[in-house]
């Protein structure tokens, strides 16, 4: 990207050369200053889990079945008692505002028009409450452990107040890993671009180190949930509580003996561990392990509906899309996070349609092929 180039400000229409979801992707640097930008698009560490989550996704094609009837072709899905239109998520995206003024409400906003679970992050730089209010859909809340359990609870019940009908913990990012990229285009956080649901709270005080303590284990890791935080959490709720960051089959097994409604399996797109996995080669033996019944959602390296396509067969009930949505989001605002959720849709139509899947459980069942 050329760094002088001029970073336009968000259209209020949608730009002709956006021709498919990904597009978004390739326009999005010129509406953003490049650090903002990096801090969005990077990762964590030397970037391998960010590229492997991308590239993972090629491994598998697509081998179509001829002349079925998919006529009446639908990508309804029924989870935790409702019905939802598609199984394409927002996934919680911090700090919104450094996409665009309007931030989470705006997209919220696109949530609603297009009938769109929206995932609210702790780290909204937009009012819970307010965000709610932008989308009459569904709306679930994402929830990171406070220094505090009394500041976990308050959070908690905002969240329950406000309407939000599920939860989602975020288990995977105890620290924040700067993302190298970020650090190089010498990113810091503008001074209006605050978390402003837990700015109040009280933060860890991080007791002061002997020498030969660690920053990590004995500082942030002091205020990191465990089990035992999260088995609490359970008991101070009755709405589902959904898992986010699980990779490995027996977390999963432990979440579900748990009594949590579902997991979402996740590497954070990349942010947290580096060296993870790509979560898309994990979701294959969690399903497997968890059976067919049980909820597990999926994100990280969706660009396209061919990529959601292969996360369902893979086993996913619905996916979240992450960084396209911000993309699109500094690009147009909730139009473009609207019109983007209408090409991933059409892509997924497309791609089912293509491959002889008249619905979700057809794309289950549908055996996809590994190179
Ligand atoms: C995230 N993600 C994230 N996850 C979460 O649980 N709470 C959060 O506040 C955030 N914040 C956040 C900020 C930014 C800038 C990014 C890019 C991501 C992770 C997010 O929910 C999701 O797991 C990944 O973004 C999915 O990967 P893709 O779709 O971005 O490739």
């Amino acid at each position: 990207m050329n760094p002088h180039q001029k970073i336009l400000t968000a259209l209020d229409y949608i730009p002709a050369d956006i021709h498919c979801a990904q597009d978004y992707e390739l326009l999005s640097p010129r509406f953003m200053p490049a650090a903002s930008f990096a801090y969005i698009a990077g990762g964590s560490g030397q970037d391998q889990t960010l590229a492997a989550n991308r590239n993972a996704f090629s491994k598998w094609s697509l081998c179509p079945r001829l002349l079925r009837d998919v006529t009446q072709g639908h990508t309804r899905l029924q989870l935790f008692n409702r019905t939802f239109a598609h199984p394409i998520f927002l996934a919680p995206v911090a700090y919104q505002k450094l996409a665009h003024p309007h931030a989470e409400i705006d997209t919220a906003r696109a949530a609603e028009a297009m009938e769109t679970c929206m995932i609210t992050s702790t780290l909204a730089t937009a009012r819970l409450e307010d965000i709610a209010s932008a989308n009459r859909g569904e709306n679930w809340f994402q929830l990171y452990f406070q220094a505090n359990r009394e500041a976990t609870i308050d959070l908690l019940r905002r969240a329950e107040a406000a309407g939000y009908s599920a939860l989602v913990v975020t288990v995977d990012a105890s620290i924040r890993t700067p993302s190298l990229r970020a650090l190089r285009e010498k990113f810091v956080m503008p001074d209006d671009c605050i978390a402003v649901n837990v700015q109040h709270y009280a933060a860890h005080a991080m007791a002061s180190l002997r020498a030969e303590q660690s920053r990590i284990f004995q500082g942030v890791m002091q205020a990191a949930p465990t089990w035992d935080d999260l088995e609490w959490l359970l008991t101070q709720t009755t709405l589902p509580v959904l898992v986010k960051g699980v990779l490995h089959p027996q977390d999963a097994q432990t979440l579900k003996n748990m009594g949590c409604a579902g997991i979402i399996v996740s590497n954070h797109g990349g942010r947290s561990l580096d060296g993870a996995p790509a979560s898309i080669d994990c979701l294959a033996n969690i399903r497997a392990q968890l059976g067919n019944n049980y909820p597990i959602l999926f994100d990280g390296g969706i660009r396209s509906g061919t990529d959601i396509f292969k996360a369902i067969a893979l086993g996913a009930d619905a996916v979240l899309i992450g960084r396209l949505q911000v993309y699109a989001l500094s690009v147009a605002g909730a139009l473009g996070v609207a019109h983007l959720l209408k090409l991933l849709r059409e892509e997924l139509d497309m791609c089912m349609a293509l491959a002889g899947c008249a619905d979700l459980q057809d794309v289950r069942s549908f055996e996809l092929i590994s190179s």
